[in-house]
């Protein structure tokens, strides 16, 4: 069987949430032993708001060596930082060109991004174009994400379409690749907002970075509802559904065992066990992290993607420039 191309990207926006981990560094870890990968870090995502430099500076080395102590191996999967192939950039443009303003401006992500801007800058509504160019550079044919990318990807598809009817034959179609369970992992405080390291209320997540004793702290404060009966349902018991969602993603239980497992149960015994779980995931990735960030291997390492990305990158993109009649010389 042929092997999927599996690409996908995360914001260097700071520390991880859990629910990064769970609706996509997760997925990412198991698709490089038997596909092959791309991960990025979207360090030019990161720029449609304004940011701080150093910070970006630290973010990008944060997500690097988040990358590779969840267990990204080099050697099975290609990671890079998009700013490293400026192909992403060319692309981007041309996408921009295939893109229509109505289509742009119904994405939900940018409606509630540009409400907190006091100018909406216009990278923020060209965001999804890039995000599009990011995906059909590398010819993806699946793209594993969390819910809350669903409509990105929807457009990322329009787009590799039109361009494709407009000009003949040239991108393959990306799926999106979205879990049944644990692609939204909902706060801890108020069950039906989504997990966000944005949130005011620092109960509500839990960083990939906390202390172990904060995170068992957060998980046993989290709220839960007035029955005490342990079952997924995400409408009328979305606190529980949110932690049996958690623990059955990280034990790699399907939501039926864990069902089981709580059986007969308690709250207490639920929390005490999510806890426990999510404590026993972070400890080794945590001591993996920091000699990471630590490290200079980190910069060889992500040098080495950028090389191996760049190869791909450029090849399709040459292909593109000569589907289009632009330029004199090859890239
Ligand atoms: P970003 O950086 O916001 O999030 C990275 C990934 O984490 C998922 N995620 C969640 N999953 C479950 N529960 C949550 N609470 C939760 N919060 C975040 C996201 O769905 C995402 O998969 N636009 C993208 C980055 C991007 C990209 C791409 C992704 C740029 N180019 C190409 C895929 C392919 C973003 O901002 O993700």
């Amino acid at each position: 069987m042929t092997k999927k191309r599996i690409l996908s990207g995360i914001q260097p926006s700071g520390t991880l949430t859990l629910g990064n981990y769970i609706g996509a560094l997760q997925h990412f870890v198991r698709l490089q032993e038997e596909e092959e990968c791309y991960f990025c870090i979207v360090d030019y995502h990161a720029i449609t708001l304004p940011r701080n430099v150093e910070q970006l500076r630290e973010n990008k080395r944060k997500l690097a060596a988040t990358y590779l102590a969840v267990g990204i191996d080099p050697e099975k999967a290609t990671l890079f930082a998009q700013s490293d192939v400026s192909a992403h950039l060319e692309l981007g443009w041309i996408m921009i060109t295939t893109s229509y303003m109505g289509e742009l401006e119904r994405m939900t992500q940018f409606k509630e991004k540009s409400k907190e801007a006091e100018s909406i800058p216009a990278g923020l509504f060209t965001y999804p174009s890039l995000q599009a160019a990011d995906i059909v550079l590398y010819n993806a044919t699946h793209v594993p994400v969390g819910d809350d990318q669903k409509q990105h990807l929807e457009l990322a598809r329009d787009l590799a379409q039109r361009f494709n009817q407009r000009y003949g034959e040239t991108f393959v179609i990306p799926e999106p690749m979205i879990a049944e369970f644990g692609a939204r992992i909902m706060s801890l405080t108020e069950p039906t907002s989504k997990m966000s390291k944005s949130s005011l209320v620092e109960g509500s997540y839990i960083s990939l970075l906390d202390d172990l004793k904060t995170v068992e702290k957060k998980i046993k404060r989290a709220v839960t509802d007035s029955e005490n009966e342990i079952r997924f349902d995400a409408v009328n018991k979305p606190a529980v559904s949110n932690l049996l969602t958690i623990y059955s993603s990280i034990t790699n239980k399907s939501m039926a065992e864990a069902e089981e497992h709580f059986a007969g149960k308690g709250y207490g015994a639920l929390k005490t066990e999510v806890a426990e779980v999510v404590v026993d995931m972070l400890k080794p990735f945590q001591e993996k992290y920091e000699y990471y960030y630590q490290s200079e291997e980190l910069d060889k390492l992500m040098q080495h993607g950028a090389e191996k990305a760049r190869k791909v990158a450029n090849e399709t993109l040459q292909k593109v420039r000569d589907t289009l009649g632009v330029g004199f010389t090859n890239v």
